[in-house]
């Protein structure tokens, strides 16, 4: 049996190259302010990638995506174990347009700092008199540059995009940098919507593109997943103050109470993350993972 390595691993999931296509493995691994922690999250991986899945499932009518399969029967071998099993995914692999494609239905985080300043975010101009975590008029597109390793990425307008993708892909400026905008936005709206009829906001969200075989636009990554987006529970929603993170409250309040530890959270507090994962997921998707 062929073995395989990870041509990537991130703080939180691995990237195999299969010749074509590529894995995306979500691990149970948890990170907080930037650090992985010790404990293991059981099932927080499945619940990541399979919210991915249901959310390419479900905007497949908007865009095409990369996914292929989560059934580790459609991959090599070597991912038949259960280490894998659930937490996988099978890829196109893609030219990626190096652009963090975000969107913002509400305000807040940095946004709402640089608002306090000057009344914008990211040189968008807003109305007056908005309060932190109120919903936008309409929800806005705000990309960034996707550095390369060791860079920060830096926020651009939509005209900048233009120009960068122009740099990287000639004659095709224009045309992708539009796509980019408007497919976000699409996908930004229909989900949130969604979301919003099961009790969870999308505050905001990430999006990455890439190119498949054809030259066509596609989206790829993770998509709508507590790791790139922010979801809040609408039963607690309330303007006017910072929001509960869906996914690492219980965690963050801990380790911010015990700021001498080791980054070892107590097995009570892993517990109840992991029921707030599964909590969000069935709440989504209306079924038990
Ligand atoms: N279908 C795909 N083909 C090629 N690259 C992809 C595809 N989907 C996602 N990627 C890339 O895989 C990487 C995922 O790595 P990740 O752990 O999120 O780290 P980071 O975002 O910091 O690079 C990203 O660089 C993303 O752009
Ligand atoms: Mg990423």
């Amino acid at each position: 049996m062929k073995e395989y390595s990870p041509v990537k691993e991130g703080k939180v999931r691995e990237i195999y190259d299969v010749g074509d296509n590529l894995i995306l493995v979500a691990t149970d691994r948890i990170s907080c302010f930037d650090v992985i922690l010790h404990n293991i999250v059981t099932k927080k991986g499945t619940v990541l990638t399979q919210m991915s899945k249901f959310w390419f499932d479900f905007t497949k009518d908007i865009v095409k995506n990369h996914m292929i399969s989560v059934d580790v029967k459609d991959m090599p071998e070597y991912f038949r174990q259960d280490k894998f099993n659930g937490n996988s995914m099978l890829c196109k692999k893609l030219t990626m347009l190096p652009v963090e494609c975000i969107v913002r239905g509400y305000i807040t985080g940095s946004g709402w700092k640089s608002y306090q300043e000057n009344q914008t975010v990211c040189g968008i101009k807003l109305p007056a008199g908005l309060k932190e975590s109120e919903k936008l008029p309409e929800p806005i597109y705000t990309p960034s540059t996707k550095a390369e390793i060791g860079d920060h990425d830096e926020n651009i307008s939509y005209e900048q995009s233009v120009d960068y993708l122009e740099k990287r892909f000639p004659g095709k400026g224009k045309e992708y940098a539009t796509k980019l905008r408007d497919l976000s936005i699409a996908l930004y709206k229909k989900c949130a919507e969604y979301a919003l009829s099961k009790g969870i906001i999308i505050a905001d969200t990430k999006f990455e593109f890439g190119l498949d075989e054809n030259g066509e636009v596609v989206v790829g990554d993770e998509m709508l997943t507590p790791d790139s987006s922010r979801f809040w529970p609408l039963d607690q929603y309330e303007v006017g103050h910072g929001e509960p993170s869906y996914d690492k409250q219980f965690a963050r309040d801990w380790l911010k109470a015990n700021p001498h530890d080791d980054w070892t959270l107590p097995q009570d507090v892993v517990d109840k993350t992991i029921s707030i994962y599964l909590e969000g997921y069935e709440k989504l998707t209306g079924r038990k993972l």
